[in-house]
Formats: C-alpha cells, sequence, structure tokens
C-alpha cells in the first residue's frame, strides 16, 4: 500500500492519473495539491470526490512548509510531480510563472522531500520515491529524417516553457547524484484525452467546432507532434514507479507522429461524422457548424506561426519497452473518438472554461 502526493492533480494528466491510480491501487491513500491556476480544476476530480482515499488541499507546490506538513500528517512514502506551468503560448507571453513554478517550485518538493524522507530521523523513509513528470519537448526540436528522441538525446529547449522543465529535470537529477533522493523522470510526448484545458490543440478545435469558431493553425500545419492517450502515460508512470532502478529517466510515447493540420483534418471529419450519427446533436449544440449543414474542415485558418515554434516531436520509447514491458494500450482511432465523446458529452466541465 501506498501513499502519494499528486501535485497538480487537478490538471489535465494530473487528474486522469488520479483516477486511473485510485481504480487500479483502491487501498492507496492519494493527496492532491493543486494551486487551482486557470489550468486546475477541481471539477475534473468530480467523479472521485467521495473516495475517502483521495484528499485534496489547494496550495503551492512553493510552500515548502505546506508540503512537509502534508507528506508528515499523511505519511506519504511517493511525490508524483505533475505541477508545472504547461502551455508553451503563455511562456512566450510571460514567462515568469513558469521559472517560478517549474523550477522554484519543483526544487521546492525536492527540499521537502530531502528534508522529511532522508535528513529528519523521525520521518526518515529509505523506501520513498519522487517522480517528476516531464516532456520531449526538453529535447529541442526534429528535422523530418532525424532519429526519435531517444533518453540519451541531448537537450536543447527552445521555448521558456521546455527551458524551464529541462532546468526541473536537471534539479531533479541533481537531487538523486547529490542527496540520494530516490528519483525518476519522465519524459513524454503530446497527450489528449479527458479533461484537457481548452486553450490545447484538440479541445480547442473542438469547443470551436462547437461554436462555428475559427480553427487557428500556426504556420502552414505541418508541424509534427507524436500524441499519447492520457490513459497511457498514467500507466507508463505507474511501471516505473513499479521497477526499482533509481535516478532513471525513461521516455513514454505512442510510435503516433501527425502533422497539426492532419489532426485538425481528422477532428472535423470526426465532428461531422457524430453530428450525422446523432441527431439530438444538432439540437445540444445549435451554433456548431455541422448542425448547421456545413462542413467543419471550412473553420480552418492559417495564422502567424509562433515564435521559435518548434517543427518536431517524437518519441522513441524502446527503453520503455524494453525494460518496463511498456506499450500503450490505446490505438490513436480508439483513442480520439473517446476523446471528441467525451467533449461532446461534458459541456459543463469545458464550457465555463471557455474566454466569452
Ligand atoms: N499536456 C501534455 O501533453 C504534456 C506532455 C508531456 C508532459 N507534460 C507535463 O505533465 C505535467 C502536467 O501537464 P498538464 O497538461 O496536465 O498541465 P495542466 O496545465 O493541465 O495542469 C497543471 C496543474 O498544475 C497546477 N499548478 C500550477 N502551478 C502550481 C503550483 N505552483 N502549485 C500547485 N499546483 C500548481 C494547476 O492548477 C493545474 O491543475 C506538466 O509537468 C507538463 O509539463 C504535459
Amino acid at each position: 500500500m501506498n501513499k502519494l502526493l499528486v501535485t497538480g492533480g487537478a490538471g489535465f494528466i494530473g487528474a486522469n492519473f488520479v483516477y486511473y491510480w485510485l481504480e487500479n491501487y483502491p487501498a492507496d491513500t492519494v493527496v492532491v495539491l493543486d494551486a487551482l491556476t486557470y489550468a486546475g480544476n477541481e471539477l475534473s476530480l468530480d467523479d472521485i470526490k467521495q473516495n475517502e482515499k483521495l484528499h485534496f488541499v489547494k496550495g503551492d507546490i512553493g510552500d515548502q512548509a505546506l508540503v512537509e506538513s502534508l507528506m508528515v500528517k499523511y505519511e506519504l512514502d511517493t511525490i508524483v510531480n505533475f505541477a508545472a506551468e504547461s502551455h508553451v503560448d503563455r511562456s512566450i507571453s510571460g514567462p515568469d510563472v513558469f521559472i517560478e513554478t517549474n523550477i522554484v517550485g519543483t526544487h521546492n518538493l525536492l527540499k521537502a522531500a530531502r528534508k522529511i524522507w532522508i535528513d529528519s530521523p523521525e520521518t526518515a523513509n529509505p523506501n520513498h520515491r519522487f517522480h517528476h513528470v516531464s516532456t520531449d519537448e526538453v529535447y529541442g526540436t526534429l528535422g523530418d529524417d532525424d532519429p526519435a528522441f531517444t533518453e540519451e538525446h541531448a537537450y536543447a529547449p527552445n521555448s521558456p516553457y521546455s527551458a524551464s522543465k529541462a532546468a526541473s529535470d536537471h534539479i531533479v537529477r541533481a537531487y538523486h547524484h547529490t542527496f540520494g533522493l530516490n528519483v525518476t523522470t519522465s519524459n513524454c510526448s503530446n497527450n489528449y484525452g479527458p479533461y484537457q484545458f481548452p486553450e490545447k490543440l484538440i479541445p480547442l478545435c473542438l469547443s470551436n467546432i462547437l461554436a462555428d469558431k475559427p480553427l487557428p493553425i500556426y504556420g502552414n500545419g505541418k508541424n509534427i507532434r507524436d500524441w499519447l492517450y492520457v490513459e497511457d502515460h498514467a500507466r507508463g508512470i505507474d511501471l516505473i514507479l513499479k521497477q526499482d532502478k533509481l535516478g532513471e529517466v525513461y521516455n513514454i510515447g505512442g510510435h503516433n507522429e501527425w502533422t497539426n493540420i492532419d489532426i485538425v483534418k481528422l477532428l472535423c471529419e470526426i465532428m461531422d461524422k457524430r453530428f450525422a450519427e446523432r441527431p439530438e446533436l444538432s439540437e445540444k449544440y445549435p451554433d456548431a457548424t455541422p448542425a448547421q449543414g456545413r462542413a467543419s474542415i471550412d473553420l480552418i485558418t492559417y495564422v502567424t506561426d509562433r515564435a521559435g515554434h518548434d517543427w518536431r516531436y517524437a518519441i522513441d520509447a524502446g527503453k520503455s519497452q524494453r525494460e518496463l514491458g511498456y506499450t500503450p494500450k490505446e490505438t490513436f482511432e480508439t483513442g480520439i473518438v473517446k476523446t471528441v465523446d467525451w467533449y461532446l458529452d461534458n459541456p459543463g466541465w469545458w464550457k465555463p472554461l471557455l474566454k466569452s
């Protein structure tokens, strides 16, 4: 039985991880620490809020005293750190909070973990684990024919977001080598699935189609991302937590590269098909483009590319496959349809989050 602190557990991946964890390990205790920034939403945990194994605490990972008190109160043995500022566009318009949360905040968590699990004789626990959730964006960008990122790929982050994640990865690594903290890190490709804030590509397109608004595509739309269903990310972290090689880094991904424009075209196709199959959707979403008898694809609008836009990310998850037996369960075809249906069925979650 484990007792976990899940930071950022009211965000997209964190919330999906909490559902995954309590379904698979119902005897475990999960304490969610989340500052509820614009991206955090307690409603994302609504379906399990009655679970007595789940404790929600609103607070900042930068508050070391709070983190320490939670570690002691709940006798926590595991930290899974999802808390972060995560939107590249926002890191371009306002980098400061990225430095504060992703770097300084992660360092605060590490300091708390070191103090409680290593330095304080009353609370020391040699079987602790600090798992840091990171991104493939730390590796920089790839050309069309370059091999996918392995764990050996040199870090070359290009945005303030990816640079802040890269810095936190290095500090996590240093706390293992210098202080003996039991750390692991995962670098994952782009996630999709339920509970993703509607500023990110997939939920943005879905909510815009439902409101008959343009689908903005940066540049020529040919930038390539590698997509993974969010529950498969949670499964990967689970396998990493179970293995006992400390200080290890694992890439998690699904060998599933798509250009942005192709993803958006696919979403348009699926939405038009869903509206044709389910007539009640036109009543529920009368403003939606397909409800008005038009093709969603006509909403595509090319906009000026964003500064320093990475061309391609691709994850080589070979090490996770070999050492952990990791393979994603969801195919893209099934995962994307599940995701579209979740957004169609849960406007109460995403509609209040839209910019007016
Ligand atoms: N979304 C992706 O495709 C992706 C891919 C790979 C890695 N990641 C990483 O996974 C993690 C989670 O990403 P996400 O997409 O769920 O992000 P998100 O923006 O949806 O959620 C982040 C959560 O962290 C919380 N948070 C922010 N600052 C905090 C602070 N100072 N203290 C406590 N909580 C705070 C927010 O309230 C929110 O609930 C991030 O570390 C991100 O870098 C994301």
